[in-house]
């Protein structure tokens, strides 16, 4: 059991643990270093039986890795202590139309409400309908949102402000710039904000969108003035007292880049529902043979899958040239593959040029999405936009899929870390039809193989429950200090781990 929890809290350090254990026998000083470059104390448990116990205990706000890879004991409920929290977010989800951050929110606040705190959600609606109350304790504060989609700032702070003196709020989150801070003057302790794409990354975007313009197309290049985005979010960040980000990279820029300190930057990685996005082969059948795709068909084909609206900078016009390509050179190929492709955009259309083995299949429910997951071989994601960790290849891990995704940071640094769990490719048709070439050759059976190893990486890191137990830490954390009150301080273990303490 103890072994177990080496194990998954620290990736690749299962052969450090049995040295750690082999090494504290003849020397304890070394242990110590050890213990510390392999990773914070992770196998400080497993340590224990064998007489010693040296790992420090780790302060939280300074851990420089992904909260994911700690072990919460999520399983106490209700929690020991329970917290009053407020969320801006410019748009609650109404069903499969959200975007990446709407989700995020609705994945993360139905988890921590059903850990019982007392949720306040302050966000728009066009509609004068009020959003409908999901569980008792998710309280929503709706305005009319400005022109340009944005949360009225001033409506929704006289909400907080309201909300606020009833019983004060422990913790204030926001996605983005919900709540949008511009002075220094309301600097408030115990806010975090979550990153979904800082203007930094898109200068990435930019470049790779260049590259594969249409030369008929005007080029955004000089005209947008990214880089004065970027020098104005470093310094309007700096009013944020706590910055999630949502990928190791950004967390990198916001520390290095965004001169943030480490302190106030943690690492948060963006789960999703493990309970949906599970794997289910006679799902995944039943969806194929609904598509006219019976078991013969399926076994001897390549099953690709894409999904997402289907624009420009999704990487959809550079999907459409490589398979264009190769199917023209290589007609065995052609009649081996099979392209499922889930949600609609221009590039629908377009897609069924390429003939019947590309199905498009409009947008999904998320029930039927994790069948899709289940029913293909593996799923390619070419996008062009480098803001943010999008949530679809983490649901293609969970199901235990392999992905194949551009070359880009929050990718390669948090999600297909090598080749056992996918393939990343520079976006340009030709790296991408090498890529998809050498899928077909390495056949379903290594894709099954490679499945396996998503998965596994998904449960230790992608799951909505592993993401809702981080950000409880968080809030417990900050919420324990931000004020100097002496009652307070008594819970300023939370930003304390202790492995020993957390599992039990
Ligand atoms: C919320 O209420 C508490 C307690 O009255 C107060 O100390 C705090 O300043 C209020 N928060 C804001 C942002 O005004
Ligand atoms: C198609 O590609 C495969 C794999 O690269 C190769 O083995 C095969 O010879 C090619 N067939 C044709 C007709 O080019």
């Amino acid at each position: 059991m103890v072994m177990a929890k080496c194990q998954t809290a620290s990736f690749n350090f299962r052969s450090s643990c049995f040295f750690l254990v082999f090494l504290s026998v003849f020397s304890s000083i070394p242990l110590l270093y050890w213990s510390y470059s392999i990773g914070y104390g992770y196998c400080h448990h497993q340590v224990e039986n064998k007489e010693i116990l040296l790992v420090e205990p780790i302060n939280l706000l300074k851990f420089p890795k992904a909260w994911n890879q700690l072990v919460f004991s999520s399983k106490q409920l209700p929690p020991q202590r329970l917290l009053k929290i407020a969320l801006f977010v410019k748009k609650w989800p109404e069903k499969h139309q959200a975007g990446g951050m709407e989700r995020h929110a609705l994945t993360l606040y139905l988890d921590l409400a059903k850990r019982g705190h007392d949720i306040h959600i302050f966000t728009t609606s066009s509609s004068s309908a009020n959003i409908p109350s999901i569980m008792s304790n998710i309280q929503f504060h709706i305005s009319r949102p400005l022109g340009s989609g944005y949360l009225n700032q001033v409506v929704a702070w006289k909400q907080f402000l309201e909300e606020n003196a009833t019983k004060a709020f422990d913790v204030i989150h926001t996605e983005s710039v919900g709540l949008k801070l511009t002075t220094s003057n309301n600097y408030l302790n115990n806010l975090a904000v979550s990153w979904h794409g800082i203007a930094y990354e898109t200068i990435h975007s930019d470049i790779m969108q260049e590259l594969v313009r249409n030369p008929q197309d005007p080029s955004q290049l000089m005209t947008d003035g990214k880089m004065m985005k970027v020098v104005e979010e470093v310094k309007f960040f700096q009013y944020y007292a706590h910055h999630v980000a949502t990928s190791d990279h950004v967390g990198d820029v916001l520390k290095r880049i965004y001169m943030i300190p480490e302190e106030r930057v943690h690492i948060i990685l963006n789960g999703v529902d493990e309970e949906i996005f599970k794997p289910d082969a006679s799902k995944g059948n039943d969806f194929l043979l609904k598509l006219g795709i019976d078991q013969d068909k399926s076994r001897s084909s390549i099953i690709l899958g894409l999904s997402g609206r289907l624009v420009k900078d999704k990487g959809h016009p550079l999907m459409f040239e490589a398979l264009q390509q190769i199917f023209n050179e290589n007609s065995t190929f052609k009649d081996n593959v099979i392209v499922l492709i889930a949600g609609n955009g221009p590039w629908g259309d377009r897609y069924k040029e390429l003939g019947s083995n590309l199905m498009v299949l409009g947008p999904l429910e998320r029930d039927q999405l994790a069948n899709f997951y289940n029913a293909i071989d593996i799923f390619v994601h070419p996008t062009l936009r480098a803001q943010g960790l999008d949530q679809t290849p983490l649901e293609a891990f969970l199901t235990g899929k392999p992905v194949m995704a551009t070359k880009v940071a929050s990718y390669t640094g948090s999600v297909i870390v090598n080749e056992e769990m996918g393939y990343t490719f520079s976006p340009t048709v030709k790296e991408l039809k090498k890529v998809l070439y050498k899928v077909w050759e390495e056949g379903k059976k290594n894709m099954q193989k490679k499945g396996g190893f998503a998965r596994e990486r998904g449960l230790k890191l992608f799951s909505a429950t592993k993401m809702a137990a981080a950000y409880e830490r968080l809030f417990l954390c900050i919420s324990s200090t931000h004020d100097d009150g002496k009652q307070e301080k008594k819970h300023e273990h939370y930003c304390i781990y202790k492995l020993h303490q957390e599992i039990d």
